[in-house]
Order: C-alpha cells, then sequence, then structure tokens
C-alpha cells in the first residue's frame, strides 16, 4: 500500500536502545527535530535485557590501551583500529555523560564505581547497575530523559519499512507501518533530513537466543533493501550461557551473564570437571567465543545436551545481592544456584557484524546512518569483546550526533524533496507467511548455528531459498501474505538469514564467532579481511 499519512521532521531515529535514545537525545541538544520511531514499547529492545554491564576503562591502573588491546584479541584480527581507538577513549566520558544523563551505577561504600569483569578482559572494567540490571537501569534513565522532552516526537508500535531517497540518492525519510495509534495508523511515511538506523540485532533469525522477539534484523534488512553495503554478517555471537530450558526451548532464553563467572563461578561438566582450566590463560573468562566452542566440544564428547554453571560458593547473600535478576531467573524455572548447578548451553546472542559505517556513523547510502547492533563500525571485528556494546552505542551516538549537527549547521542537511505518494510501502519484497518465522529459525540453528560446515549451510540456504520461491509463488498467484507486522518481520528475517548463510559459506576459515567443522584454523593468508554484502550482489 502507499502511504496514507506523511510526517515531517529533521532527524528520524529507528530503534529506542541505548544507540536510538542517546542519539535522539544529543540531537536534540544540538538543535534538531527528532522523531523516534520504535517497534513496540521504547524499552523493548535489547538494551533493557543486558544484565553484566558497560565497559569502559575507569579502574586504577587501567588505560584504554589495555582495553584497545583485549579487544583487538578478541576480535580476532579484523577489528578497525581506529573505530576501536574512538570507542576505548571516548569510552569513559560516555559513562559519564550517562550518569549525567540519569543512570546511576552500583558504587562502594565511599562512591567509588564497583567494576566487574568478564570474559576476554585482562582488568576489572565493567560498569553494572543494580547488581546485573545494567541494561533495564540504562534504558530506564534514557526513556525518562526522551519523555521528558516535550520537542522529541516518540513514535512506538511502528514497524519501519523501507527508506525514502531523493533524486540525488541522499536518505529522505522512511516509510513505517504504525499499529494503533491514533490519527497515526497504518502505513505513513515520515520525510527527514537524515535517517538514523539504530534497530539493534537480528537473534531471532536463530530458534534460541539471548534477543527479544523484537530483534528480527529490521535495520539491516531495510539497509540491504536501500542498496546499502552490511559487513561480516557471519559473525554472530553466541553467549556461552543461556539457561537450559529442554532440548525444545526456542525463542528469547534466559541470559545468565558472563559476570557471573567475572565473580568467580566455573564451568563444569557432569562429572565435576572444570573444562576450561588449561583451554586458554584466562580459564572460564576466556573470549566467548573460546568458551562457547570449548562448551559445545564437550557437550559433542559427553554426548549431552547441556554443561553447568557452579555458583554454589557465592553463598545466598551473594547471589541475592550481586545476581538479584539471574537468582529469581533461575528459582522462576526450578533451578537453585545457591545449593545447586545451573545447566546452560550457548545462544545467539549479538551481531558483530551490520550495517557498514565509517567513525561517524555514516553508512554507504548517503543521509543514511547505523548506530549500535545493527551497524558494523569495526570495533568488534570476529568477535565481540563482553560489555563493549552498550559501550558502541554510546559513544558513536555521541559521534553521529556531532556529525549531524555539524552538518546542519554547514546547511549541508536541507529538506529533501521526495515522492512520497509514490512510494511503494515495501520494495518489491515477497512477504513469506507469518509460520515462515520458525521455519526459518530452525533452518538457522541447524545450519548456520554455533558449527558450520558447506554441507550444513548449504541445506540452509536452500531451506531459505525454498522459503522465499514459496512467497513468490503466492504473490505471482495473486495471494500475498497481508501485509502486516508479522510478514514484514519474516520477510527481515528471511532476507538477513539469507545474506548471513551466503557470508558463512563465502569464509572459508575458522575466526573468532564463525566456526568452520571443515575449515577448522584461522587462515590469515586468504581472510584476514572484510566480507561485504550487497543486495544486487548476492542476488537473493
Ligand atoms: C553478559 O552479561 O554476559 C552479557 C554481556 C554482553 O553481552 O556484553
Amino acid at each position: 500500500p502507499a502511504p496514507g499519512w506523511t510526517a515531517t521532521t529533521d532527524v528520524v531515529v529507528v530503534g529506542s536502545g541505548v544507540a536510538g535514545l542517546t542519539v535522539a537525545l544529543s540531537a536534540r541538544q544540538a538543535g534538531l527535530r527528532v522523531t523516534v520511531v520504535t517497534k513496540a514499547m521504547l524499552d523493548d529492545g535489547s538494551t533493557r535485557w543486558a544484565q553484566g554491564g558497560i565497559a569502559a576503562a575507569l579502574g586504577e591502573g587501567d588505560t584504554p590501551e589495555q582495553h584497545l588491546d583485549d579487544t583487538l584479541v578478541a576480535g580476532a584480527g579484523l577489528c578497525d583500529e581506529d573505530a576501536v581507538r574512538a570507542l576505548v577513549t571516548e569510552g569513559p566520558d560516555a559513562v559519564r555523560h550517562l550518569i549525567a544523563a540519569g543512570a546511576t551505577f552500583d558504587q562502594d561504600a565511599d562512591g567509588e564505581i564497583l567494576l566487574t569483569r568478564e570474559g576476554g578482559h585482562h582488568r576489572h572494567r565493567i560498569v553494572h547497575a543494580g547488581g546485573d540490571a545494567t541494561g533495564a537501569e540504562i534504558s530506564r534513565a534514557l526513556v525518562a530523559a526522551v519523555r521528558s522532552d516535550p520537542g522529541l516526537e516518540l513514535i512506538e508500535h511502528a514497524l519501519v519499512l523501507d527508506l525514502l531517497t531523493d533524486a540525488a540518492g541522499h536518505a529522505a525519510g522512511l516509510t513505517l507501518h504504525v499499529m494503533g495509534e491514533g490519527q497515526r495508523d497504518g502505513v505513513g511515511a515520515i520525510r527527514a533530513r537524515a535517517v538514523v538506523l539504530a534497530t539493534g540485532g537480528m537473534g531471532q533469525v536463530f530458534a534460541a537466543t539471548t534477543n527479544p522477539a523484537v530483534s528480527t534484523g529490521d535495520g539491516v534488512a531495510l539497509a540491504l533493501r536501500a542498496g546499502a553495503e552490511v559487513t561480516d554478517l557471519e559473525f554472530v555471537q553466541f553467549h556461552p550461557t543461556v539457561m537450559w530450558l529442554g532440548p525444545q526451548a526456542e525463542g528469547q532464553q534466559p541470559l545468565v551473564s558472563e559476570a557471573v563467572r567475572g565473580e568467580g563461578a566455573h564451568l563444569v561438566d557432569a562429572d565435576g570437571v572444570r573444562f576450561m582450566v588449561g583451554q586458554h590463560e584466562l580459564n572460564e573468562l576466556a573470549p566467548r567465543d573460546i568458551v562457547a566452542k570449548a562448551i559445545t566440544r564437550r557437550m559433542q564428547a559427553r554426548d549431552a545436551e547441556h554443561m553447568y554453571l557452579d555458583g554454589r560458593h557465592f553463598g545466598a547473600a551473594m547471589w541475592r545481592e550481586r545476581f538479584p535478576t539471574i537468582l529469581a531467573s533461575c528459582l522462576a524455572h526450578g533451578i537453585d544456584p545457591v545449593n545447586g548447578l545451573i545447566p546452560i548451553v550457548p545462544a545467539a546472542h549479538h551481531a558483530s557484524g551490520g550495517v557498514s559505517t565509517d567513525l561517524r556513523g555514516r553508512t554507504t547510502v548517503p543521509g543514511l546512518y547505523a548506530c549500535g547492533e545493527v551497524a558494523c563500525t569495526g570495533v568488534h571485528g570476529a568477535n565481540r569483546l563482553a560489555s563493549n556494546s552498550l559501550l558502541e552505542g554510546l559513544v558513536f551516538a555521541e559521534r553521529i550526533a556531532a556529525d549531524l549537527a555539524e552538518r546542519h549547521a554547514a546547511g549541508e542537511l536541507p529538506e529533501r524533496s521526495v515522492d512520497v505518494a509514490g512510494a511503494r510501502a515495501a520494495r518489491s519484497v515477497p512477504l513469506p507467511a507469518p509460520e515462515a518465522r520458525a521455519a526459518i529459525q530452525h533452518a538457522m540453528s541447524r545450519g548456520a548455528g554455533v558449527l558450520r560446515s558447506a554441507a550444513g549451510l548449504a541445506r540452509a540456504a536452500d531451506a531459505l531459498a525454498g522459503l522465499r520461491a514459496e512467497a513468490a509463488a503466492h504473490a505471482a498467484a495473486g495471494k500475498p501474505a497481508d501485509p502486516r507486522v508479522e510478514t514484514w518481520e519474516a520477510a527481515n528475517l528471511l532476507l538477513v538469514s539469507q545474506a548471513l548463510v551466503a557470508a558463512a559459506a563465502r569464509r572459508e576459515e575458522t575466526r573468532g564467532c564463525h566456526w568452520r567443522e571443515d575449515f577448522p584454523d584461522r587462515d590469515d593468508a586468504h581472510w584476514r579481511r572484510h566480507l561485504t554484502t550487497t543486495l544486487d550482489a548476492e542476488g537473493i
């Protein structure tokens, strides 16, 4: 359908996690009119679920240089060092800005911020809130700040569809589908001088993930359809420890923060053996890809469905005070971490790749920015260092806002002329039936999960192509699926899954969180390079 209503703003920000809301608040300070659109409620994205915290070199004896070193090691040769340098040097101030915006972090009796450790960090440098509820506190503070700015327009329950561009190919706004929001109901368009994607991740392409139901890769799909370049999609990080809830567990799984290991919990098998000891100098706190692989290998070797996390030595008081969220979630699932072991497995967690950006957050489409998990700024390389993602959202959001302010002041962001009435709501995408979502997730978990091979990836590619052909056949027969949120989400999941599988099949090596059974070694001679994807090149 053609857009039924139109609104106008200076900058439209898509997404309301740490990245989106920080861009919005900072751009407002620069005097820009900002509209934030978000698919569910303002705090329904991944930010709220973050437990561990934000990494920043704030501790005594710690330096940005050491944070940089740990980040580069985790990134397995594919980080952009300039991007990482920006991240780690601007990180401490970004945390201070967040505190100024109203966030409260855990402190000791002297008012010093408490810092913990996570995998891959050689220092205590993780800032946390409410014990293990860091994301919830950040979300609370940012949502309160945006709600108290009457000049900032918020549109909730709005699924973004496609980018609008002017005749010169510059971003000029977007089309979106708003559900039940009075005058702005149904498919509409927002005209803007610039567009910022902050839509978060794509964990929902897999059957089991730490990501909430809204993480369906919408920003990457929009960017691909708009002709933008995306990078490193194959590098999906699997978090080593989500609670194992049985073999059929699907959708968002309860996270057991890496901070639990940071505070000294052990990974053990059914015989109580600490299998990480001897595998890496940091034992249970090795970088995440190494721990997830070790757990998967041990599960295979023991023919076991899960491994265990042992935090019994913490005692009840520490569980209550330091990890109240995880304790409550364990108890809700009948698991007592004070007296027993927590069954755990790895699950899809974070997209290290995404829409390619430069250090100012600019994508390859003029006027289109990307920030946070949807972006590939180069800070994560082949494997993100724990707790660097909230930080990335903060640091690069401020960079984007600064770029927008500068360009606006220089007159480089004029109003754009765009044919809204002629815009198609979703560009020539055959919409799959809503049931395709589960079929996509199963194909992806079977063929493109922690352990990959050419044969498994080819099976996933075939299954995905079959779903696309089915959707196209229905459309050709005049029986297309209804254009609604579930079908558009399925279309996005299908598109990003196909792009991810294509990239994973191309990368014939094992590096970071991309683990190929048939190419078990890292191959710097051929593969110390990024893989970029554009829709035309992939022909998806
Ligand atoms: C965790 O708390 O383990 C998650 C931290 C992260 O993914 O950065």
